[in-house]
């Protein structure tokens, strides 16, 4: 496995294999890997014949009073777990590289990004849309691997796609989680013993919403209602957003019918976890 500083190595790279006709999948990611981070370079390294993770805490997308400088870095079991997996190249940019002085180009997606997640962390998804197009720039993939966990990202990711003709295809794999239902997260090591037992409230109420909606419950506030009471059960949990949308615009349901996306935030502690469950009615 190839480790790769340098934008320039990497296109340079990438350049040579595209010549050769290989197709390049790419999963970005901020590192302290886990097996949710796994799952999507497995299923990358099946699709496609040459596979790069990126490893970038990237700064644009934390907010001032957010975990950057703390944000797990453990880059020796990260290497090891991509060459395990089989990845080609592994880029390590500074942010230096990435943000060279004088760069002053934001990309922003302002429907999705202002919802839900954007409401409490304004700048993240500016962050997020212009560090991936950065990215993609960069390792031109054929195709780029998203976790459902970050459903608003993956659907930002889409729409910045479409918008710009990036020509990546986007391929978005469903969430992996703990045996208790918690989903996999670099920040799930900031739990306290107690704190991590109650963070599986968050899938609980997502199971209590998907038994309302299929035992045929008739109104949105219904639900929400249900979810709520269910995360209230932990007295240490504050919800900051918990609904039913749209899974295409992330507009907020008026009615329990089609395709429904159960949304939703919630603080434990000085730790925000995030999930989401998708329901057929
Ligand atoms: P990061 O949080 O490291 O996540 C990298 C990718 O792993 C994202 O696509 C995320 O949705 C996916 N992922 C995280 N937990 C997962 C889980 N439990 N199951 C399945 N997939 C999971 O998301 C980012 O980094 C950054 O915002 C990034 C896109 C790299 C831009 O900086």
């Amino acid at each position: 496995m190839k480790i790769l500083r340098a934008p320039q190595s990497v296109a340079a790279w990438s350049e040579r294999l595209r010549k050769e006709g290989l197709t390049i999948g790419f999963v970005p990611t901020m590192g302290a890997l886990h097996d949710g981070h796994r799952s999507l370079i497995r299923a990358a390294r099946l699709r496609c014949d040459a596979l790069v993770v990126s490893i970038f805490v990237n700064p644009t997308q934390f907010g001032p009073t957010e975990d950057l400088t703390k944000y797990p870095r453990p880059i020796t079991h990260d290497r090891a777990l991509c060459r395990a997996e089989g990845v080609d190249v592994c880029f390590e940019p500074t942010p230096d590289a990435m943000y060279p002085e004088g760069c002053q180009t934001i990309v922003t997606v302002p429907e999705i990004a202002h919802r839900w997640e954007g409401k409490t962390r304004p700048h993240h998804f500016a962050g997020v849309a212009t560090v991936v197009t950065k990215l993609f720039g960069i390792v031109r993939p054929h195709v780029a691997l998203f976790g459902q966990k970050d459903y608003q990202q993956a659907a930002l990711i889409k729409r910045l796609v479409a918008d710009l003709n990036l020509g990546v295809t986007i391929d978005v794999r469903p969430t992996i989680r703990e045996k208790d239902g918690l989903a996999m997260s670099s920040r799930n090591r900031y739990l306290s013993p107690d704190d991590r037992r109650a963070a599986t409230i968050l899938y609980q109420s997502f199971q209590a919403g998907r038994q309302a909606i299929e035992a045929g419950a008739k109104s949105v506030s219904t639900v929400e209602c249900i979810m709520a009471k269910m995360v209230a059960q932990e007295s240490t949990a504050h919800i900051e957003y918990l609904a039913l949308c749209d899974p295409a615009s992330l507009e907020p349901l008026t009615q329990v019918k089609g395709r429904i996306l159960l949304l939703g935030a919630i603080r434990i502690g000085s730790v925000r976890l995030i999930d989401n469950m998708l329901i057929t009615r």
